[in-house]
């Protein structure tokens, strides 16, 4: 074997303002897997992570919940550190980036760069809550999108029509938090020279040897130029406090990736064998990675090895990025139940399966992966329980029943066991490349021998004649060595299912050259099954609990992009014909009319983004259909209470819905 390296390794930091679901474990587990594999290769292997705990979403939470931010990331922490558990995620350290240890560090990497002329300031322009008397993050404002006149868009791009924009493009501006109108303001904010790395970061990359899509994507931002990095945001924020400023914190993105060398740092002050310095300063024989998701590279691959080079630190030995998860071929939907917590998963199925499901769908690249429900039960059956627990199953009965427990002191056929510890070392270089899937369809093909093996020689048929008695001991010996080497190569994997078989074996551990070694006139102890089939009715009650949990969070953010509505949700959408009594410019607003409406007697007051197609005085006197339950909204100009429907590309493209003649004001549409 090579000799003994000295590996740290990272999952991204989950952030504390939600749970972990299936899409985050992608990623642990897969870290988890790789770190369990070089653990059991011998190698010096440290896995650390901690809550990103920072940020303005944090603090708005923890203020909504009443408690401390410093309480509310606590309480996460807790909740995610049980799921990582209780799924066999085995962190050296778990930690947390609103720590000592972090903000030290933060200071020290920020100091360095102002020393080196890396950090300049610059007044910026921004979003501002008068009432609150704070700076709003572009997500934190929402209004009419400037370009397609969809409602309530965040500030930063729109849902609808996909186009970016700055929050003060978007049309009637309200701050999420208080629903003021957010004013511009001016502040001063420190700023990042990224562009002074260009060519460190050209090498880096090189270096790094990353995946050419992430290659790819890299030289595409080295084209559209590395712009200076914002790293600060103005107080009330939760984060740590720039060194010489009252009201002015790091930001967020800036002290998250430290939180890696942190989580360290305070793992080494109870782990003497770990040096701080060399795994993090330049010049030792020490390897760092990072497992992230494809969507935060710009952080890993950019800024963060930018700032370690600059700050006198060394740089990742990688960034491995995987893609993102979808369930049944779809993005994940809590109204399709496939929103699945971790927890929620953990209620009704076993982690091995899940484990061994990724680990036989997940590559070295950025692919997005799908667990397909059906597949799931299908694979985890036949592969886990049908191919290989069935190896143990089909061998262990006659060994405790009729040779005490006792394996023969021989192999019968060495020649097929030497074949089985022949593939540990192709193996391993998928392990090492974390080509998973490839790793996993050895094992399983190696397993399908093992069973034809088995199938072969039938002892349940030999053992009816007393004479082969010592033929069938050897047999089920041959049988249950097989399935112990590849359980092995298994372990990272399925490390309860190994644990499960280890004890089955009566071993304490194995590493990873144990497979080559078979266990020989030893005894063992009786089987107990090891693992259940999944049952489609978990799977299935699963999704039920996940749906559940949607309802009770109704009216939280959902990122569902399920484009159906129940018939339910429409028949809430109270529709009526109105007349126009009244159309008119509104000053100050370049796209809208204000419509005066009669509801058969009730008379309504709305804002229509028409203007660009209708003259006003044509339309008095006309029908049109509106939402007539639309919670009225206040605007700048005025109360808007109700929606005209209308159909178009915008501009003069407009196209107001009216009913035939007959409909009469105040009517329902049906
Ligand atoms: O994307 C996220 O959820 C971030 N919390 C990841 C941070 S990774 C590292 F930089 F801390
Ligand atoms: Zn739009």
């Amino acid at each position: 074997m090579n000799q003994t390296r000295k590996i740290l390794v990272t999952s991204a930091l989950p952030y504390a303002n939600g749970s972990i679901h299936m899409g985050h474990l992608v990623e642990y587990l897969q870290t988890d897997i790789w770190v369990r594999f070089q653990k059991s290769r011998g190698h010096q292997c440290t896995y650390v992570c901690a809550t990103d705990a920072h940020g303005t979403p944090i603090m708005i939470k923890a203020r909504e919940q009443g408690v401390t931010p410093e309480a509310l990331t606590e309480a996460v922490s807790q909740e995610f550190v049980r799921d990582f558990a209780d799924f066999g995620v085995d962190f050296d350290n778990y930690h947390t980036t609103h720590s000592p240890e972090n903000e030290a560090l933060t200071i020290e990497m920020f100091e360095a760069l102002r020393e080196r002329g890396d950090i300049h300031t610059q007044e910026i322009e921004q979003a501002y809550d008068e009432k609150e008397g704070m700076f709003l993050p572009d997500r934190f404002v929402r209004g009419t999108c400037p370009f397609c006149g969809a409602l309530d868009q965040y500030g930063d791009a729109c849902e609808n029509c996909g186009k970016t924009y700055t929050p003060a493009e978007l049309i009637d501006p309200v701050s999420v938090i208080s629903g003021a109108t957010p004013v511009k303001r001016k502040s001063e904010h420190y700023f990042f020279r990224l562009g002074n790395y260009e060519s460190m970061l050209r090498q880096w990359m090189r270096d790094a040897a990353l995946d050419p899509n992430m290659v790819a994507k890299l030289e595409e931002w080295f084209e559209a130029g590395l712009r200076d990095w914002d790293i600060s945001r103005d107080a009330p924020y939760f984060g740590f406090r720039i060194p010489g400023t009252e009201d002015k914190y790091f930001y967020v993105w800036l002290d998250a990736p430290v939180g890696y060398p942190a989580s360290f740092r305070n793992l080494c002050a109870r782990r003497p064998d770990l040096d701080f310095d060399e795994y993090w300063r330049p010049g030792h024989d020490t390897e760092v990675y990072h497992f992230i998701g494809k969507d935060i590279m710009y952080f890993h691959t950019l800024f963060w090895p930018a700032v370690l080079h600059g700050a006198g630190f060394r740089t990742p030995s990688s960034v491995f990025a995987h893609g993102f998860l979808t369930v049944n071929g779809q993005k994940m939907s809590k109204a399709r139940g496939t929103f699945i917590n971790a927890r929620t998963y953990l209620d009704h199925l076993d982690p091995n399966y899940l484990r061994y499901y990724y680990a036989a769908k997940l590559g070295p690249t950025i692919e997005d992966i799908d667990l397909n429900l059906d597949d799931f039960v299908a694979r985890v059956n036949a592969d886990l329980v049908g191919k290989l627990v069935n190896i143990a199953s089909r061998c262990a009965g006659f060994i405790s029943k009729r040779f005490d427990g006792q394996l023969a002191s021989a192999l019968p056929e060495p020649q097929g066991f030497d074949k089985v510890a022949a593939a540990a070392e192709k193996i391993a270089e998928h392990y090492e490349r974390r080509e998973f899937s490839k790793a996993m369809r050895i094992v399983m093909t190696l397993a399908d021998e093992a069973n034809r093996y088995i199938d072969e020689h039938k002892p349940w048929q030999m053992i009816k004649d007393d004479a082969n008695a010592p033929a069938v001991q050897a047999v089920c010996t041959q049988g249950i060595n097989l399935f112990r080497s590849l359980m092995i190569y298994l372990e990272p994997v399925v490390p309860d299912l190994a644990a499960r078989s280890r004890a089955f074996l009566n071993e304490t551990a194995w590493r990873w050259d144990d497979a080559g070694t078979p266990l020989l006139g030893r005894s063992i102890e009786r089987f107990k099954p090891l693992l259940t089939r999944v049952e489609a009715d978990a799977v299935a009650k699963m999704l039920e609990q996940s749906r559940e949990s949607l309802e009770e969070t109704a009216g939280s953010q959902d990122d569902d992009e399920d484009p159906h509505i129940s018939i339910d949700d429409f028949m809430k959408v109270d529709l009526r014909i109105a007349t126009v009594t009244a159309a008119e410019a509104v000053d100050g607003a370049d796209k809208l009319l204000r419509l005066t409406l009669d509801l058969d007697g009730e008379t309504r007051q709305v804002f229509a983004g028409i203007k660009s197609a209708y003259e006003p005085a044509t339309l008095v006197g006309r029908q049109v259909v509106v939402v007539a339950n639309l919670k009225p909204r206040k605007m700048r100009f005025g109360l808007s209470e109700g929606m005209v429907l209308a159909a178009g590309d915008g501009g003069r493209e407009i196209f107001l819905l009216s009913p035939d003649t007959g409909a009469k004001a105040g009517m329902r549409v049906k």
